[in-house]
C-alpha cells in the first residue's frame, strides 16, 4: 500500500482538527498536565477529572499541528468514562500502532483513532500523534 499526504490527512483527522471534541478547560478539582513536543515546541494542556478510578471528564487545550490536535481530540473521546487501567491499555495499544504493529482496534474500542494508523509511516510525526497520550500517562502516574 502506498502512503501519501492524502492518506495521512484523512477526512476523519481533519474533522477532529477543525471540530475538536472536548477542547477547553474544566472547572473544579482537576488534574492538569502540560506537555510539549520538544521537536517543534507545540504544546498541550490536558485536564482530567478522575473519580473512583474512572475518567469522569477530560478536556484539552493547546496549539499544534493537525495530527497532534486531532489525536488529542480522539484520545479524549476514547478515554472518557473509562477506567484508568483501560485508558492506559489504550495508550499502550496506540503506541504499538505508532510502531507500525498490527493491533485489534475493535476489541480495544479505539474508534476514530484508527485513522491515525498511517502516521506510523512518517516517523517525524509520531511524536505529534503521541503527545496527548504521553500527557495522559503522565497525569495518571501523578495521581
Ligand atoms: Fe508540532 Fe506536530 S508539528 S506537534
Amino acid at each position: 500500500m502506498s502512503y501519501n499526504l492524502d492518506t495521512l490527512y484523512r477526512q476523519v483527522i481533519m474533522d477532529h482538527y477543525k471540530n475538536p471534541r472536548n477542547k477547553g478547560v474544566l472547572d473544579g478539582e482537576v488534574l492538569t498536565v502540560d506537555m510539549n513536543n520538544p521537536t517543534c515546541g507545540d504544546r498541550i494542556q490536558l485536564q482530567l477529572q478522575v473519580e473512583d478510578d474512572i475518567v469522569k471528564d477530560v478536556k484539552f487545550d493547546g496549539e499544534g499541528c493537525s495530527i497532534s490536535m486531532s489525536s488529542a481530540s480522539m484520545m479524549t473521546q476514547a478515554i472518557k468514562g473509562k477506567k484508568l487501567k483501560e485508558a492506559l491499555k489504550m495508550s499502550d495499544t496506540f503506541s504499538h500502532m505508532m510502531m507500525g504493529e498490527d493491533i485489534d482496534m475493535e476489541e480495544l474500542d479505539l474508534e476514530d483513532l484508527g485513522a491515525l494508523q498511517g502516521v506510523a509511516k512518517f516517523p517525524a510525526r509520531i511524536k505529534c500523534a503521541t503527545l496527548a497520550w504521553k500527557a495522559m500517562e503522565k497525569g495518571f502516574h501523578e495521581e
